[in-house]
């Protein structure tokens, strides 16, 4: 993953946003992944497909598979809350 500042200035107050990009080769940024794992992509593929682009050399695939875990297990604890003692 890289990340890209979009603001040059390197004043304080600057809120400078930040973009990661997951897929340097298709220059898909972890918002878009996330989007895509929020519709529903649940595999590697389906999140390449879900951002509209084809795997190139295939380096982000590690990367995009952890952004799909992390999901997962978001979504099980808040499926499964711990019960309260
Ligand atoms: S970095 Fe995603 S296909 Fe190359």
């Amino acid at each position: 993953m890289r990340s890209i500042r979009v603001c040059a200035c390197a004043e304080s107050y600057c809120r400078v946003e930040v973009i990661v990009y997951v897929c340097i080769c298709n220059a898909v940024n972890e918002r878009s992944v996330r989007e895509a794992i929020g519709r529903g992509c649940r595999t590697v593929g389906e999140v390449y497909r879900g951002c509209g682009v084809r795997p190139q050399c295939g380096r982000c695939g590690t990367d995009i598979a952890r952004f799909i875990e992390q999901h997962d297990d978001a979504s099980c604890e808040a499926a499964w809350p711990i019960a309260a003692e």
